[in-house]
């Protein structure tokens, strides 16, 4: 069993020629509400593809929190830890353009509740994970206590931190097994150059330094580079006619967690991500691009 600790949102997304300039009102051709927020996409990736996994995460109190829940119980997913709050829910306004490119504004909501008590009251749940998935749309203190609890239970994390955050301190997170940032987010928090393979090779060789076991940046369209304590893997992509490229992320990530918590190796569980991945993109919506893994044919291992 997996236990995502984090996020989950309301994504109203909308389809847009251009973004509108201050003072204009534009038309836009297309609208479409669905569930996100990354630590419920990753949740629900995991699920789609296989594994039974526990939500901590925290909803408001308006007509958004009633369909959240339902959606994590239709996708399989424990609503023990899912909890009520005073605030209104994440919501996620999101615009995707002709080029399938996305820009996202979040407004965290109840997320910014999630407290170390509120893990704390699942530890005896976590304690029976073989993985805990986090994002950085919660707390930082609560992420921190979250890695601190996962090494006094034996269990290994993977940390996404996304979307950035500038305070993130390596020094609370170095214990995690799995770090996994995109380019943008390796080098808000390196502070290192990330424009070539070499570049990107050098600041997570840095995080690999501050004593984090893998890390594993993703490149988008460029594939995946790893660094572990024995090696370099590069994945490379595969290449698709991208539609909507929002929660592609979050799809690599929920279905490398399954394939961790299935216990395939680390080569095999990226280059299955990068391909579930790819398959997201093609597909508008964040959790409606998500395949089940039954509709899918992996690469051969
Ligand atoms: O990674 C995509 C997600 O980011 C969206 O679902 C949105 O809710 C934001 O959290």
């Amino acid at each position: 069993m997996i236990a995502v600790v984090g996020s989950n949102m309301v994504d109203l997304i909308t389809y847009i020629h251009r973004m509108p300039n201050p003072g204009e009102t534009l038309e836009a051709p297309d609208f479409r509400m669905g569930c996100g927020g990354k630590g419920a996409n990753q949740a629900i990736a995991a699920s789609r593809n296989g594994s039974e996994v526990l939500m901590v995460t925290r909803v408001g109190n308006d007509a958004f929190a009633a369909n959240t829940k339902a959606n994590f119980a239709e996708n399989g997913i424990s609503t023990k830890y899912v909890l009520d709050t005073d605030a209104t829910s994440g919501v996620a306004p999101i615009f995707v353009d002709k080029s399938s490119q996305n820009s996202i504004l979040i407004v965290q909501g109840a997320n910014a509740k999630l407290s170390p008590e509120d893990v704390a009251a699942a530890r005896a749940d976590l304690a029976k994970c073989s993985l805990i998935v986090m994002q950085l749309e919660i707390p930082l203190p609560t992420v921190y206590y979250t890695i601190r609890l996962a090494k006094e239970l034996g269990i290994p994390v993977l940390l996404n931190p996304a979307p950035a955050h500038p305070d993130l301190s390596l020094e609370d997170i170095k214990d995690c097994a799995y770090f996994a940032p995109n380019e943008s987010e390796l080098a808000l928090i390196t502070g290192m150059p990330v424009g070539t393979l070499d570049e990107v090779r050098a600041a997570a060789g840095y995080l690999r330094r501050q004593g984090i076991r893998n890390v594993i940046v993703t490149l988008g369209e460029h594939g995946v580079l790893t660094l572990t304590e024995e090696k370099e893997i590069f994945t490379p992509p595969f290449p698709v006619a991208a539609v909507d490229t929002t929660g592609a992320g979050d799809a690599f990530i929920g279905c490398f967690a399954n394939a961790v918590d299935a216990g395939l190796g680390l080569e095999t569980a990226l280059k299955r991500a990068a391909f579930y991945a790819a398959d997201s993109v093609t597909k508008r919506g964040t959790q409606y691009s998500y395949a089940y893994a039954k509709e899918l044919e992996f690469p051969a291992e």
